[in-house]
């Protein structure tokens, strides 16, 4: 199956399904890919590149190439998980964003995915660099849009490595910030789970709704290399000095040689503003330039102003703006 979509002076533009293709041809469009990453957000996608290559090459990926001139200029796939649909990604080149052709592209995505059967919701989080027409075709096909920033901070070289424990007073109660164990999965994903009720966070990804979710989501940030490769030497926890409990927790990531990255930054709702977050994110940072890291990086939600606040006074800049987008079903 292959439809000749849209035609503009320069180019005649065609839409074919994944498996339909000879995975060679897409080599030079994900090189343009991983280029950009590494330009504007200053992540090596190359490995989570390859693994889509792979899938690809199994004609396992439900997704669509966009072709001109006889070159694949975009592609798109999503992936099932039960009743729900989670948008891998929807890339065109920089040279070739052009309206139709973009266009093309997300609504044949959206439609196929709409054609498929017993689908209660539809997820896209993935970083994307479409321009407005990708989000139009969202908004005409009824999504909710959400605005995301992913931000940077340049770390300041420093020689001695740090230690810790570090000792904290906060409400008179003794708390300790101190690396992260592997004994500490279970009660964390519990302060993810707590810390995003009502955010807006867990309206783009119902993972945040439930302690299971929360779970998935934890295991996939600790065993998977989406979101970058899990630095447990990095990554730290506040703990109360006398019982032991958990009160925050911040997971970091590899993403590039000299830059890493925080996936998740999370305070129990009943220690936020009492200024856990800050002191987690100043330690962490000092680790980090301390081991040698040029950079860290995340991304948050225009709407979590708290934490857009924090992050732009810890040092972090917007380097990049994108969409999220949800479909209830
Ligand atoms: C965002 C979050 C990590 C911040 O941690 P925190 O411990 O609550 O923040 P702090 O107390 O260290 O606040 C630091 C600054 O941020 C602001 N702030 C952040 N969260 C705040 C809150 N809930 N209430 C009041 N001020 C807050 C304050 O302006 C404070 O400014 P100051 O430097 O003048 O004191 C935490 O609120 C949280 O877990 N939120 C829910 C999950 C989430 O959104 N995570 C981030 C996703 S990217």
């Amino acid at each position: 199956m292959s439809s000749n979509l849209a035609q503009n002076q320069a180019h005649q533009y065609w839409i074919v399904p994944l498996t339909t293709l000879d995975v060679y041809s897409l080599n030079r469009l994900f090189w343009q890919e991983c280029e950009e990453w590494l330009r504007v957000l200053q992540w090596d996608y190359s490995e989570p590149s390859q693994m889509i290559k792979e899938v690809i090459a199994a004609g396992q990926l439900p997704g669509f190439a966009l072709l001109a001139d006889n070159e694949v200029i975009g592609y798109s796939c999503y992936i099932c998980e039960e009743h729900k649909i989670l948008i891998g990604d929807l890339y065109v080149a920089e040279e070739h964003r052009e309206a139709e052709a973009e266009a093309a592209l997300a609504k044949a995505l959206v439609e196929d995915i709409l054609r498929q059967p017993r689908v209660k919701r539809i997820e896209s989080q993935n970083i994307s660099f479409g321009s407005q027409v990708m989000r139009e075709v969202f908004r005409a096909y009824s999504f909710s849009e959400y605005e995301r920033y992913f931000m940077i901070c340049s770390l300041p070289g420093r020689e001695e490595p740090l230690r810790g424990p570090f000792a904290l007073r906060v409400n008179g109660r003794e708390l300790v910030i101190r690396r992260w164990r592997a004994d500490d999965f279970e009660t964390a994903a519990d302060i993810i789970h707590l810390s995003y009720v009502n955010q807006v966070d867990s309206q783009m990804n119902d993972q945040y709704m439930t302690r299971s979710g929360c779970k998935e989501f934890l295991t996939s940030l600790i065993s998977f290399t989406g979101c970058g490769s899990f630095l447990p030497e990095h990554s730290w926890v506040v703990e109360d000095k006398n019982n032991q409990e958990l009160y925050a927790v911040i997971i970091t990531t590899v993403v590039s040689d000299r830059t890493a990255h925080f996936p998740q930054i999370s305070v129990r709702p009943d220690w936020q503003g009492k200024g856990l977050g800050k002191e987690l994110l100043r330690i962490a940072m000092n680790d980090l330039c301390r081991r040698g890291f040029k950079a860290v990086s995340l991304a948050v939600s225009a709407e979590n102003t708290n934490a857009v606040r924090l992050y732009n006074r810890c040092g972090f800049r917007i380097a990049h703006q994108f969409p999220a987008f949800v479909r209830v079903l």
